[in-house]
């Protein structure tokens, strides 16, 4: 974070004055969370919350459940929240939080109670007008229902607005789960204009079928793109002429792995994601994990465009590659920004208690994604750059 912000701060001939307090988060909070177990032993959880800025409005990030969750990870997540939030020009800073667990390890009961005393952990310093967490990471609708029930408790109010990504039973936004995955499909369509050419007959390889990569390939296939491959944890399934990507998706929907699919050209592990990755293709669109375009894979890439719908998917070294070799990548703090947008969305309809429908929502993202484009490659013109300078 720190490097590219250096080197961004150069080319833009910015004076380290004028942005020296980026470097450094605003507020780190570090709290203990004793949860009285199942088996009646009192275990200590570790929790963060990191508020990186809000000179440009409330603090708003994700709240991430992982083993290896840590005050550095949580520091530099918060900080590409706030460029997040400024390139989608919503009037949001960055935060971000995580607590230090495996919670596949937890029961539903431990979970709930975990996250029960972790928001009371932090209720001091979050609200709807200080600083607005969200699922990020092994967390979900779920979890941040037990967050706005336990926030309005503590507060002695209903305050849905403290938490975006919820159930729409509960002031959730429509449009909200499909929201990443629409947004990357814009990325790719405005990033095509530029290029004069459209989604139609464009071939795409995708990597994972969750929420943001299985909706991205359905909406690029609806525009005319053809997805060549798409991979989940178990590996990948390939055709060069298009996969059958409503079917794929309908049989992943239901819980099921693409090793069980019967795709005679499923190819797992380590392999199977090797020749997604590498598979020939116009773009690559990594929508499962951090740091899967290496030094290793990077000059074998056979996609000329990169759109990064995962947080993270390109280290530092394969996206110097990568520039050298003449691959144009969206960055993720643009092209996955669809999801904090319609978070953005969500929060107004909560403040207002007014909802909106699901053309209205899918309409105003739209605009935004179209606008902040628009805006990043315009300055990357301007100053010879990459997107993600
Ligand atoms: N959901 C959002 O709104 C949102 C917003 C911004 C960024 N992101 C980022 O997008 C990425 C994906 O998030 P998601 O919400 O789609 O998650 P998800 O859990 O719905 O889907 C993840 C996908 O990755 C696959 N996967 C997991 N491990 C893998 C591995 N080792 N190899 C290959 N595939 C693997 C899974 O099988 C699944 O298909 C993450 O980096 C996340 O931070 C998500």
């Amino acid at each position: 974070m720190l490097s590219v912000l250096e080197s961004a701060a150069k080319l833009g001939n910015i004076k380290e004055n004028d942005y020296i307090s980026l470097k450094y988060p605003e507020k780190e909070l570090q709290v203990s969370l004793p949860i009285v177990m199942d088996d009646g032993s009192v275990k200590v959880f570790e929790g963060y919350r990191v508020q990186h800025s809000n000179v440009r409005g409330a603090y708003k990030g994700g709240i991430r459940y992982h083993q290896d969750a840590d005050l550095d990870e949580v520091k530099a997540l918060a900080a590409w929240m706030s460029f997040k939030c400024a390139i989608a020009d919503i009037p949001y800073g960055g935060g971000k939080g995580g607590i230090k667990v495996d919670p596949a390890t937890l029961s539903k009961g431990e979970l709930e109670r975990l996250t029960r005393t972790y928001t009371a952990a932090i209720a001091p310093i979050i609200g709807p007008d200080k600083d607005i967490p969200a699922p990020d990471v092994n967390t979900n609708g779920e979890i941040m229902g037990w967050i706005v029930d336990t926030y309005s408790k503590i507060t002695g109010k209903y305050q849905p607005g403290v938490v975006t990504g919820k159930p729409a039973v509960l002031g959730g936004s429509l449009g909200r789960p499909e929201a990443t995955g629409r947004g990357c499909m814009l990325a790719a369509r405005e990033l095509m204009k530029r290029e004069n050419k459209t989604l139609k007959g464009l071939r795409v390889s995708i990597q994972g079928n969750g929420n943001v990569g299985g909706i991205a390939a359905q909406l690029l296939h609806d525009e005319g793109a053809i997805i060549v491959a798409i991979s989940d944890v178990s590996g990948a399934v390939f055709n060069p002429k298009g996969l059958d990507i409503t079917n794929i998706l309908k049989f992943s929907r239901e819980r099921k792995l693409l090793k069980d699919y019967g795709d005679p050209t499923f190819l797992g592990g380590k392999e199977g994601n090797h020749a997604l990755l590498t598979v020939d293709c116009d773009m690559l669109l990594p929508a499962a994990l951090e740091n899967q375009i290496t030094a290793e894979n990077a000059m074998q890439i056979r996609a000329k465009y990169i759109v990064e719908g995962a947080n993270g998917p390109t280290t530092v070294e394969a996206d110097k590659i990568l520039n050298e070799r003449g691959v144009i990548i969206v960055p993720d703090v643009l092209a996955n920004a669809g999801g904090v947008i319609v978070s953005y969305f969500e929060w107004l309809q909560n403040l207002s208690c007014y909802y909106w429908s699901l053309e209205e929502v899918n309409a105003k993202l739209e605009v935004q994604m179209v606008k902040a484009f628009a805006n990043v490659y315009n300055t990357a013109v301007s100053l010879k750059s990459t997107y993600r300078m």
